[in-house]
Parts: structure tokens; C-alpha cells; sequence
């Protein structure tokens, strides 16, 4: 019970990594607010998990969403504690394919939606006065660049970046702001990415989840639920001097 008592408000938790960081924090007796664009999916999770979690319509790009989830949370829970900001999405072209439809949707959930939910959720935490945690999803696609995922890559190296100026800025107010930089993971996410990629590099269907798969050090994919100790750690006390820090969870893919 690590997280006895405490508050959290998870980002695209309706499913995947975000959906195991839900469980777990239950697990470790925290109230969490599944916060997700599909709000169906969002209480359905909800339901699953029991009666420490509920649902919250959120859409990272739009700042009156932001602002009524915190709210939303500040009058269930009576406050905010904890943010994930894991809500994020993916695409793959080409440099001379890629659209800016794609590339403005992308920054808009990746990194705006990121900037402008750690900023509501610090206002909230610095009016309360009791601190607080907030962690960013990054990726190591946001260590280096590859050569069909660039508008991907290049959010994620702004997550890595806004994790560190906000992590500096904000521990004077006793918030410490770290991120978490995963590997590969399967899900439905990567179940995207594989198709993605069947149809640039002209694979069967599969054939690239198993080679990223083979190419993991540890020897296989990720498991959402294999980086749900560093979400819990990174919220506990334990964590209390970490600070503008990028954790890899990976396998062993990269090291920094
Ligand atoms: N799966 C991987 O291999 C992997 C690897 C590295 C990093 N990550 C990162 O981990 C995080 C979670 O990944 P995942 O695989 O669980 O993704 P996912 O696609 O399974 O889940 C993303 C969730 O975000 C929600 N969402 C999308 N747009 C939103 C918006 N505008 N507002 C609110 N919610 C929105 C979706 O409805 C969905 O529930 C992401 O930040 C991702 O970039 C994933």
C-alpha cells in the first residue's frame, strides 16, 4: 500500500500501459481517475478495476477538457497528488510523406497535451500546498531517431526535454516531474505500429513484432505490466530526491 491515500489522475488509461498503471496504483491503495478521449472504454476499465477507480472524459488538446478533468478530480478526491501523462499517439511515414495533418496531431496529444496537463495539474498542486508527482510517458524512440517514425521521435525527445525544465521548475514546490522511457510493449498500440510498418518496409503482418521482439536484450517484448514498479516507485515516497530524471524501462535496449 504504497500509495495509501493518494490521488491520481491517469492520461489514456482506458487501455494499455496506462490501463496497468490504474491497477497497480489501486493495488497500492490509491483512488485513480481513468481519464481517456473514449470515455466508454474509460469506465468500462473503471468498472474493472473497482470501486478505488472511476472515469474522466478528457482530451489532452483541448484546455477546457484539461481544466474540468482536474476539477473533476479535486471534487471526487478532494485533491490531486499523482499525474501520469501517458495519453499518446503514433504514426509512421517517410520524410517526404509525412502530412502536417499528422505531424500538428501528434504534437498536439504528445507534447502539447503533455505541457498543458503537467501545467494544470501543477496549478492544482501548488494551490493545495502538499506537492506532488507527475510522470511522463516517454519512449526510447525519444533517445534517437529512426528513419520511418520521426514526428514520433521527435515528441518523445520533447517529452524527455519538457520532463527536465518542468522537473527543475517545479521541485521548488516540492513536484517532482520524472518520465518513464519504455521499449517496446505489446498491446493494441503495437498491434498499430506492426501494421504501420507491414505497409512501409512491405512485411507480412507480425513479422516486425517478432524481430523487435528478438532484438530485446531481455528477450522478448514489453508487458505493460512490466513497468508498472517504476510508476509505482516514482510515485512513493521512496522517490522523494528524483528529480527532471528519464528512467528506461526496456529490457536493455538503450542505456543513458
Ligand atoms: N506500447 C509501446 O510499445 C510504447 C513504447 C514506448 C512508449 N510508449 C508510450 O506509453 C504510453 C502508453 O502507450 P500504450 O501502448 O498503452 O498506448 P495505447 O494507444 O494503447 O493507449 C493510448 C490511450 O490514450 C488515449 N488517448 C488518445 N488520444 C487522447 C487524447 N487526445 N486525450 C486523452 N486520451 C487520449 C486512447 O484512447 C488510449 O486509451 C504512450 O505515451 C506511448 O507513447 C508506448
Amino acid at each position: 500500500m504504497r500509495l495509501k491515500g493518494k490521488s491520481a489522475l491517469i492520461t489514456g488509461s482506458a487501455r494499455g500501459i496506462g490501463r496497468a498503471f490504474a491497477e497497480a496504483y489501486a493495488r497500492e491503495g490509491a483512488t485513480v481517475a481513468i481519464a481517456d478521449i473514449n470515455l466508454e472504454a474509460a469506465e468500462a476499465s473503471a468498472k474493472a478495476i473497482g470501486s478505488a477507480a472511476y472515469a474522466v472524459q478528457l482530451d489532452v488538446t483541448d484546455q477546457s477538457s484539461i481544466e474540468a478533468a482536474v476539477k473533476a478530480v479535486e471534487a471526487r478526491a478532494g485533491g490531486l497528488d499523482i499525474l501520469i501523462n501517458n495519453a499518446a499517439l503514433f504514426d509512421l511515414a517517410p520524410i517526404v510523406e509525412i502530412s502536417r495533418a499528422s505531424y500538428d496531431r501528434l504534437f498536439s496529444v504528445n507534447v502539447a497535451g503533455t505541457l498543458f496537463m503537467l501545467q494544470a495539474a501543477a496549478r492544482s498542486m501548488i494551490a493545495r500546498g502538499k506537492g506532488g508527482r507527475i510522470i511522463n510517458m516517454a519512449s526510447q524512440a525519444g533517445r534517437r531517431g529512426e528513419p520511418l517514425v520521426a514526428v514520433y521521435c521527435a515528441t518523445k525527445a520533447a517529452v524527455i526535454s519538457l520532463t527536465q525544465s518542468a522537473g527543475l521548475d517545479l521541485i521548488k514546490h516540492r513536484i517532482n516531474v520524472n518520465a518513464i522511457a519504455p521499449g517496446v510493449v505489446d498491446g493494441e498500440h503495437w498491434d498499430h505500429v506492426d501494421a504501420l510498418f507491414a505497409k512501409y518496409e512491405n512485411r507480412p503482418k507480425g513479422e516486425k513484432k517478432r524481430l523487435v521482439g528478438e532484438s530485446v536484450p531481455y528477450g522478448r517484448m514489453g508487458r505493460a505490466e512490466d513497468l508498472t514498479g517504476m510508476a509505482v516507485f516514482l510515485a512513493s515516497d521512496e522517490a522523494e530526491y528524483i528529480v527532471a530524471q528519464t528512467y528506461n524501462v526496456d529490457g536493455g535496449q538503450w542505456m543513458s
